[in-house]
């Protein structure tokens, strides 16, 4: 830990498909963010399911419950001084506004960035083989295939990662949190 950190908190939020990026992306900027002093935390998706969200499901009603506790938590973190970058799928509009609503009457920065990576490309890249068991007809609900993504409308950045490296992925990120005054 560096002596002077930065204590801008703010929630970066990374919505997109499974295998879009958003974990990679995440923990790249995590990376650079520390060594420039931030405090930073990393709410994964799927650690978050295997602890805090222990016990929901896919449906509509529990994913919107996750992305809820999760965003309520990052809000906590970021109110705090600390960069809580978010790598949550959060496929639902209302969910996401939510956490949005939340942090803006709390005071808290919040930013959401789009991983915008086509479902072609996602499924070509199938980090966790679910696209390939859904394929198999062994899962389904899988997010974009069957089962909703709603894209959102105004992202704060959308990122085309089938066109650049991670770490321009993370750049881009970085710079965002710069322009606003928050990197
Ligand atoms: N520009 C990029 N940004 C992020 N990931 C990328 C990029 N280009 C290629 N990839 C690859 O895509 C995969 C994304 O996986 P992951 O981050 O786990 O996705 P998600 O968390 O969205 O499910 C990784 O294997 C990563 O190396
Ligand atoms: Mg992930």
């Amino acid at each position: 830990m560096q002596e002077n950190h930065v204590t801008t908190g703010a929630t970066v939020w990374l919505t997109g498909l499974p295998s879009a990026g958003k974990t990679t992306i995440a923990y790249e900027l995590a990376g650079r963010l520390r060594d420039e002093g931030h405090l930073v935390e990393v709410l994964d998706g799927d650690e978050i399911r295997e602890f805090l969200s222990a016990g929901l499901g896919f449906s509509r009603e529990d994913r919107h419950t996750n992305v809820q506790r999760v965003g309520f938590l990052a809000e906590l973190l970021a109110r705090n001084g600390v960069k809580a970058l978010v790598p949550v799928i959060a496929p639902y509009a209302d969910s996401r506004d939510a956490v949005r609503t939340r942090h803006r009457e709390s005071g808290s920065a919040y930013l959401e960035v789009h991983v915008a990576t086509p479902v072609e490309v996602c499924s070509e890249r199938d980090v966790k083989g679910l696209y390939a068991k859904q394929a198999a007809g062994e899962l389904s609900g899988l997010t974009g295939v069957d089962d909703p993504y709603e894209e959102p409308d105004a992202p704060d950045l959308r990122i085309e990662s089938q066109h650049q490296t991670v770490r321009e992925s993370a750049a881009a990120v970085h710079a965002l949190l710069t322009e606003r005054g928050l990197a």
